[in-house]
């Protein structure tokens, strides 16, 4: 039966989301279909279709009481919407429908797996979370909430696991068909460890173990996890909050970050590495899926709590997905680089080969913001040159600009020209393995975002833009002298020009 709050969700999404003209939205990156969109929830397959559901609140740009938004695709670039799934419609969710998972039952139905929030006055007078972990069930539009949520609570925690930070279970089947989750959660230390439970089919699932935890190393509340066997190695991913900065790898804040190591079913999980997600500005609360040809599939919010506070004016959507990045573990880190199946989109290619650069040139044909392009930037002799600039989303007051300096093996993203209204940290530099000067970047643009994906994969670097359209211009610029080769693609989709 569809809840009062749903059924007014419903409606008041399809009487205000079509009056959004797609040109106001990107093109194939992840909307909401009104208001404010956060987490990606409930990426998985069901019934041969990818679906991605996300947090969602429809009445304004801010975020407020959680609901569940919910989008379709066949192949992870155009998106079909479907009607709101969720709203904080019951007693132990009425605070909001945190984030979570979602699989297909053994039946054919479809599981979501959320985090309830009930907010409360503590015993000091202030506004207290408990959360607990909840189910839905469907057919992949309809959800039914089970009668006896919550499913997972405070009784299920480890001694010391907080009530108030226990959220976003990412559930999945093993091989042998077990449900297994992980979940978000603080320790007796105040800070974040993930927990892992199985035998979630009669959705009552029982502690196995504490997976891995921060001890105050890595921030405090781990959220958002994820946990998969990916090349021979098994991989944690999570947003922990409350970072401190470490070298280049991690900056204060809201962070993400992957572990990667062995599991035991008897020792549990032996971390051996650790590395950020991606290096830019707006990325985080990545949730994966194992597609149906066995390639593993992230996605994440194309934003950052620390960066979200920064609109742009008379915006009537807020919140995108990134695009969905295939990944893989190569030389000992996470490589990822964006769905082959964005391929099928390109078209008129511009081919330049060994062009010298010094000072700043552009390039015939060489410009768009819906585009898909590779530069690869070599020095003419040893040393030939200080630093290279790739300048995008250009006109005379504007540019985003994505530097690499061979002496420091390091990249910059740069947007403090790229149309955000506050003045916000704008800027991020991340190391890249060094090659001798040389160096290939691969840069998506899609009117309001870059992503930039450094020697096929080894480093991804996400920022969001607000540059006006018009500022369409690309420019090449170097210290010294390179010698660069460029593929570019425009990207076209039905009913867009
Ligand atoms: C991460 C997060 C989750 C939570 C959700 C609430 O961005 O804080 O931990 O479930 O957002 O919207």
């Amino acid at each position: 039966m569809t809840s009062e709050a749903l059924q007014k969700a419903r409606d008041f999404e399809a009487q205000y989301g079509p009056h959004i003209p797609d040109s106001e939205r990107p093109a194939f990156h992840a909307t909401p279909t009104i208001g404010w969109m956060n987490d990606p929830n409930g990426f998985s397959f069901y019934k041969g279709e990818c679906h991605l559901f996300y947090q969602y609140h429809p009445y304004s740009i801010e975020w407020g009481p959680m609901h569940w938004g919910h989008l379709k695709t066949k192949d992870f670039i155009h998106w079909e919407r479907l009607p709101c799934a969720l709203a904080p419609d019951e007693e132990y969710d009425a605070s909001g429908c945190f984030s979570g998972g979602a699989v297909e039952l053994p039946d054919g139905r479809q599981l979501l797996m959320y985090t309830g929030v009930q907010r409360h006055h503590n015993a000091e007078g202030f506004l207290e979370d408990v959360q607990t972990q909840c189910v839905a069930i469907g057919d992949g539009v309809d959800y039914e909430k089970w009668g006896d949520n919550p499913v997972l609570d405070g009784e299920d925690l480890p001694e010391g696991g907080s009530t108030i930070d226990f959220r976003d279970p990412k559930v999945w089947r093993d091989k042998d068909g077990t449900f297994y989750a992980v979940i978000g959660n603080r320790t007796g230390d105040g800070s974040g460890s993930i927990l892992l439970y199985r035998g979630m089919e009669d959705f009552k699932g029982e502690l196995v173990r504490v997976l891995d935890r921060s001890r105050n190393q890595y921030g405090r509340m781990w959220e958002c996890p994820d946990f998969f066997q990916l090349d021979g190695r098994h991989i944690i991913l999570t947003s922990p909050q409350d970072m401190t900065p470490i070298g280049l790898e991690f900056h204060a804040g809201n962070g993400t970050m992957c572990l990667m190591g062995s599991y035991d079913p008897e020792k549990g999980f032996t971390r051996e590495r650790v590395q950020a997600i991606d290096y830019g500005l707006d990325f985080y609360a990545p949730q994966t899926l194992e597609a149906p040809d066995g390639r593993r599939i992230m996605i994440a919010w194309m934003q950052n709590w620390d960066t979200a506070g920064a609109k742009p004016f008379h915006c009537r959507w807020f919140g995108q997905m990134t695009l969905p990045r295939e990944l893989s573990i190569e030389k000992g880190r996470l490589y990822q680089r964006p769905v082959r199946e964005i391929e099928a989109y390109r078209h008129s290619p511009v081919i330049h080969h060994h062009i010298l650069v010094s000072g700043e040139t552009n390039l015939p044909g060489i410009q768009g913001r819906m585009l898909d392009m590779i530069v690869t930037v070599k020095p003419m002799s040893p040393g030939s040159y200080r630093w290279f600039r790739l300048h995008v989303a250009k006109d005379g007051r504007h540019d985003t600009i994505i530097r690499y300096k061979p002496d420091e093996s390091t990249v910059k993203i740069d947007r403090c020209r790229s149309g955000l209204p506050r003045d916000i940290v704008n800027t991020r530099s991340f190391l890249v393995s060094p090659r001798d000067g040389e160096i290939k970047l691969r840069v998506v643009l899609d009117r309001f975002s870059v992503e930039v994906f450094v020697n096929d994969g080894e480093a991804a670097a996400t920022a969001v833009i607000y540059t006006r359209q018009e500022a369409d211009a690309i420019t090449f610029e170097a210290d010294g002298q390179v010698l660069v080769d460029v593929e570019k693609y425009d990207l076209a989709f039905d009913g867009e020009d």
